[in-house]
């Protein structure tokens, strides 16, 4: 793994760790910190020890936001012609799960990046919102999408026209948490959720992905015909094998694709 300029990244077994690292400006998301998630977390991807990659922050901030200065005198032709935060559409095409550990702020663009993410883990302190109506813009990194299809058409109206925060109760109450964890244990427990996920066999992990992301992509009629296909996939695999095999005889499974 090459050097980053505004994060780190380390292992810790097979999970592979990404922490934003621009602590001055609250982990703001400017074009650098685009390239380099997106750069290390295609590269955790095409890693085969790595079974589950974990996204994180600071205590005080997950990510404040897009980066406000970076954009603040940009232009409509300026914003077109570069496709501002196209760039992070690259993490829907990471197969590998990702799990987000939140403290802090998840602001616009962080909030956007939290779920971008498969699993939200958050610490007690975790603030989400989308406040960019206060700026005079929208959401611009899914947000708009991402929100309402997570916790539904009212709320995500409330949130993103009131620009109002979320507190981690709300959040987990109205399903954008996967789960709420004591302020200061958010990457110990999502490190722990993303080894869970890397004990799995791999083939299904992926498939698995798969098919929960097309419930977002299509009809329920759709959806359900693409997820028997996959099921169906999972038998030509020797994981599906030994997991039933282990069922029967008593024994924990011991896939071979890990
Ligand atoms: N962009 C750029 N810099 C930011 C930033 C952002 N989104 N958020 C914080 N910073 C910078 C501040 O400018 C400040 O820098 P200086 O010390 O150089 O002045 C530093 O981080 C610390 O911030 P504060 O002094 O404001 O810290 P605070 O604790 O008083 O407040 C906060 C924290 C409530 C998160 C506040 O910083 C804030 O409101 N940030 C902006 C939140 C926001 O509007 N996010 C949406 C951005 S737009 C977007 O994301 C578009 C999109 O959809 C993609």
């Amino acid at each position: 793994m090459p050097d980053f300029e505004t994060i780190l990244t380390e292992t810790s077994g097979r999970v592979g760790i990404i922490t934003l690292n621009r602590p001055k400006a609250l982990n703001a998301l400017n074009a650098q910190v685009m390239r380099d998630v997106t750069a290390a977390a295609a590269d955790f991807d095409a890693d085969p020890v790595i079974g589950a990659i974990v996204l994180t922050g600071s205590e005080k901030a997950f990510a404040a936001g897009a980066d406000i200065k970076e954009m603040s005198t940009k232009s409509y032709a300026e914003v077109l012609g570069e496709a501002l935060f196209a760039g992070w559409d690259a993490l829907t095409r990471v197969r590998t799960p990702i799990v987000a550990a939140v403290s802090g702020y998840a602001l616009g663009g962080g909030c956007e990046l939290a779920m971008l993410a498969d699993i939200i883990v958050a610490s007690e302190t975790a603030v989400f919102g989308q406040p960019e109506i206060n700026l005079g813009v929208i959401p611009g990194i899914g947000g708009s999408q991402r929100l309402t299809r997570a916790i539904g058409k009212a709320k995500a109206m409330d949130l993103i026209l009131t620009g109002r925060r979320l507190k981690v109760d709300e959040a987990e109450r109205l399903g954008l948490v996967s789960r709420v964890v004591p302020a200061g244990d958010h990457l110990t427990a999502a490190v722990e959720v993303a080894e869970t996920i890397a004990s799995k066999s791999l083939p299904s992990v992926i498939l698995a992905k798969e098919a929960v992301n097309t419930a977002f992509e299509t009809t329920l009629a759709e959806g359900v015909r693409a997820e028997r296909a996959l099921f169906f996939a999972t038998f030509a695999t020797d994981d599906q094998t030994e997991g039933m095999a282990a069922f029967v005889e008593k024994r924990e499974p011991d896939f071979r694709h890990r």
